[in-house]
């Protein structure tokens, strides 16, 4: 210890200096502190306040689930050409699975009704893309002879949501669950495959049209590739027993072939758009399920299916809807289609999965029973008509001509002509088309005006065309745009 007085008082002095040196740091720390607490509550309060404003402004967004590769986040009615670009988007969006919104006991008990026959020897189906054109009609068909059915579907807004929301009510209707939800939601298709011993799986859901393609191609690839490989890996994976698959190909994986009519056994290497390049891979992903897993899979070729509640983007659906509204129609040259109506495809659909043979591998059970059917069918009409035909087929139902622009056919992923053979349907499961393109036609106009609710006069003309009574709603075909 010193003992100098004077060292001492230096001592003191240095301390009593470090003492308020370090009384001013803590109080700088405290101040600090203070400070950090002031902006850590500041920080909370304006996240509280930003998320406040964001459910606000999209409520939709905390009510449904997003998927990294959903083909369109939006399910508003909107089908304005804005919105489907959010499809691009919403490709880079992370999201929580619907898995973690849909669960529980009450839901599975619903969801089990749904998928269970009524009948005996009924089969249970999880149909994808159920809120669609086909989906839903298959659907409605499968539960009319009473097998049980599951629906699931990301309501994009590829066309209008409004007319998949009116399906989903159709099918609701008649007891059938349409879950929103996308088929790149592995999750919950692992928790529908534990919960329902589905015996067959209608593949459905895809990225349609071939025009498209060209504006965003990555939806094409997220749900025509990705998707189905998700289908294909939980179905092979996560269910047991396997479910048979049957899923939805396309006739423009003949692409640039002119040998017609065109039959399973033509080249399909030639795609002439990126929507047929899809279809075309997911045959070849098929092949590779089948013969890995066992997984019994048939792919159907459809050819341009048509009908009532069918699709907007089609071209006998936006000509209908040109001609009332008096807009000018854009027609290409020589250009043919063998035009299915939806009824003989939903026969060729139901054909399939009745006769499709069981899946023979089970990744739970380790069984694998030998080879399990791959299988390739055309379901078409047999009889190419030109599409000028089909629009003056359309003018004589809705009593007006229409504004017609021909020109040549541009390449922008359409195919000059389209024409099944369709022997092999016929041989297995007994598949003949039966509607004419006047008949089908005529069914579609009629449920088109009752849809749409249009005025009188068309109506009136669509009804001496097809000798019915008009229908009494009276409505402009401002109110058409508008819903549709
Ligand atoms: N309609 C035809 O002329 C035709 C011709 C050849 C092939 N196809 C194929 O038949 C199937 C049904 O066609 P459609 O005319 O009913 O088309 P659609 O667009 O009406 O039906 C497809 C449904 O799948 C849904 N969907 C799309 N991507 C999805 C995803 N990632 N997850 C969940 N749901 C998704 C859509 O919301 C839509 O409701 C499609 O695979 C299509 O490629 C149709």
């Amino acid at each position: 210890m010193p003992t100098d007085p004077a060292a001492k008082g230096v001592k003191l002095e240095r301390y009593a200096s470090g003492s308020a040196l370090l009384l001013r740091r803590v109080a700088s720390g405290k101040f600090v502190a203070a400070s950090s607490h002031l902006l850590f509550r500041a920080t909370v309060l304006a996240t509280l306040a930003l998320v406040f404003l964001f459910a606000f402004h999209y409520p939709s967004l905390l009510s449904r689930s997003f998927s990294l590769v959903s083909a369109d986040a939006s399910s508003s009615s909107s089908s304005s050409g804005s919105s489907r670009h959010t499809s691009h988007r919403s490709l880079l969006m992370s999201s929580a699975s619907a898995a973690s919104l849909y669960g529980g006991e009450k839901w599975e008990k619903e969801i089990r009704r749904s998928a269970k026959p009524r009948r005996d020897g009924g089969i249970s189906v999880l149909v994808t893309g159920a809120a669609g054109f086909v989906g839903s009609h298959c659907s409605l068909a499968l539960r009319a002879r009473g097998d049980g059915v599951l629906g699931l579907d990301n309501f994009n807004s590829y066309y209008d949501p409004a007319l998949k929301r009116g399906r989903q009510r159709l099918l609701s209707d008649r007891g059938v669950v349409v879950l929103d939800a996308d088929i790149n939601d592995a999750l919950l298709l692992e928790k529908l495959f534990e919960a329902v011993p589905f015996t067959h799986v209608l593949h459905l859901a895809a990225q349609a049209g071939v025009r498209y393609a060209m504006e965003a191609p990555l939806t094409y690839v997220a749900s025509n590739v990705a998707g189905l490989v998700t289908v294909f890996e939980t179905a092979a994976k996560h269910a047991d027993p396997q479910p048979a698959i049957v899923w939805a190909s396309s006739s423009s994986v003949y692409g640039l072939n002119t040998e017609a009519p065109f039959s399973e056994e033509h080249r399909t290497d030639r795609p002439a758009s990126l929507y047929a390049a899809t279809k075309k891979a997911g045959e070849a992903i098929a092949h590779s399920y089948n013969h890995i897993y066992g997984l019994s899979i048939t792919g159907l070729r459809f050819f341009t299916v048509y009908g009532p509640w069918g699709r907007p983007d089609m071209a006998y659906f936006s000509f209908a809807r040109s001609i009332v509204a008096g807009d000018p129609i854009t027609l290409y040259a020589d250009a043919r289609r063998d035009f299915t109506y939806i009824d003989d495809v939903v026969k060729g659909c139901v054909g399939a999965l009745d006769t499709a043979g069981r899946s023979t591998g089970s990744a739970k059970t380790g069984k694998k029973t030998g080879p399990a059917p791959l299988r390739v069918y055309n379901l078409g009409n047999t009889s190419p008509v030109p599409v000028t035909r089909m629009v003056a087929i359309l003018e004589k139902l809705l009593g007006k001509k229409a504004n017609k622009r021909v020109v040549t056919m541009p390449s922008n992923g359409d195919v000059p002509f389209t024409h099944a053979n369709v022997s092999h349907a016929a041989h297995d499961f007994g598949y003949r088309p039966t509607t004419s393109l006047d008949a089908g036609l005529r069914h579609f106009v009629d449920w088109f005006v009752d849809y749409y609710k249009l005025d009188t006069k068309i109506a009136k003309g669509a009804a001496s065309a097809t000798g019915k009574k008009p229908a009494t709603k009276k409505k402009t075909t401002a109110a058409m745009s508008a819903s549709s």
